[in-house]
């Protein structure tokens, strides 16, 4: 059975938070976010918006892309960072929002990754006989989450959602992935005071460890090292050559990062999907937005091979090879 995207969609904030705006936040200029990272302005979730509300709107897209009624969905998947709350999970409050009945819902902690691991786990299911439709998210809020005082990281990212569908199709699909983690480098990308190691207290006020901490550099290195990697992997199991690939989407974190991958790999940017310039690094959801704006704009067609690249937190990082089946 052929396993692959039925249907995509994917939702941005209207609330556009430009480099120049950012230089009367924080002490940095339009000049330096724009050479050392390619961002050119990022997207803000509305003070009441939360994950669960940009997750509803990506997915509503995805399954009138797939064109199947909801009730058909059997398992909803959130990748997420930001989730709404600690419990319940993000992923059953957009099961109620969209009204499907009785669908298993959970998250998926993967940080940037989460959308390529959420991917391969609805497709395990699918593989195995449990599902025949999932309806996987990735969408985070890390607006909530930055720490608008360290000019370091709070430039780097932005609010979005991006959801597929996913189910039995009748040419390419999935052909081959890689999943892995190296957790001896958790430290260098962290909220500290996010869960029961260090819960809540008046004190983290002052530490302001309730916000993101990277350690950028060395964030940027394991991604260098972690794309190739994976993507060996991906390419092996597919039984395909970094050539035969026709569109790359990559997380979108940081301009550098993809530039440097291109010329590794012998392959030109063309081939490399960018949109980080307009929405920063929207974590889990960077691969669905990427996949639904390249189809929209015409750049993927029936037939075609993505590789999907995804790192992050964790330190997590992955990739996934689908051949275009719409
Ligand atoms: N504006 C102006 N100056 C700045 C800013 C800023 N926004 N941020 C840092 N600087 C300064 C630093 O203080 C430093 O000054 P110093 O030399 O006086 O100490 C100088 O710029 C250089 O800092 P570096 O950290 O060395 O800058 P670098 O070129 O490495 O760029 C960056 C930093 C953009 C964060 C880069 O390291 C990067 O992109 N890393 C990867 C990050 C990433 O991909 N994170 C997402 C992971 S995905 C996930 O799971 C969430």
């Amino acid at each position: 059975m052929k396993i692959g995207i039925l249907g995509i969609g994917s939702y941005l904030p209207e609330r556009i938070l430009t480099n120049k705006e950012m230089e009367s936040i924080v002490d940095t200029t339009d000049e330096w976010i724009t050479s050392r990272t390619g961002i050119r302005e990022r997207r803000i979730a509305a003070d009441d918006e939360a994950t669960s509300d940009l997750s509803y709107k990506a997915a509503l897209k995805a399954i009138e892309d797939a064109g199947i009624d909801k009730d058909e969905i059997e398992l909803v998947i959130v990748a997420t960072t930001t989730p709404d709350y600690s419990m319940p999970s993000t992923a059953a409050i957009v099961q109620d929002k969209i009204g499907i009945r009785k669908a298993a819902a959970f998250d998926m902690e993967a940080a940037c990754t989460g959308f390529v691991y959420a991917l391969t786990t609805g497709y395990s299911f699918i593989k195995a006989g449990i599902y025949k439709k999932v309806l996987v998210i990735g969408a985070d809020v890390f607006s909530r989450i930055l720490d608008w005082e360290d000019r370091g990281t709070c430039i780097l990212f932005g609010d979005g959602a991006g959801a597929a569908v996913l189910g039995e199709v009748e040419t390419g699909g999935y052909l081959g992935g890689d999943l892995q983690a190296d957790g001896a480098g958790a430290q260098e990308l962290i909220v500290p005071s996010s869960g029961s190691r260090k819960p809540f207290r008046e004190e983290v006020l002052t530490s302001r460890d309730q916000f993101v901490k990277m350690n950028g550099r060395e964030i940027f290195k394991f991604a260098v090292r972690a794309f190739p990697e994976t993507t060996a992997v991906s390419l092996e199991k597919a039984g395909l050559e970094i050539e035969d690939i026709d569109l790359f989407i990559p997380h979108q974190a940081n301009i550098r990062i993809i530039e440097s991958i291109a010329k590794r790999f012998k392959q030109p940017m063309e081939k490399f999907y960018v949109n980080l310039d307009k929405y920063g690094n929207t974590s889990a959801a960077t691969i669905p937005i990427a996949i639904d704006e390249a189809r929209n704009e015409g750049k993927i067609k029936k037939g075609d091979r993505l590789l999907l690249v995804g790192f992050g937190g964790g330190l997590t990082y992955g990739s996934c090879i689908l051949e275009w089946s719409k």
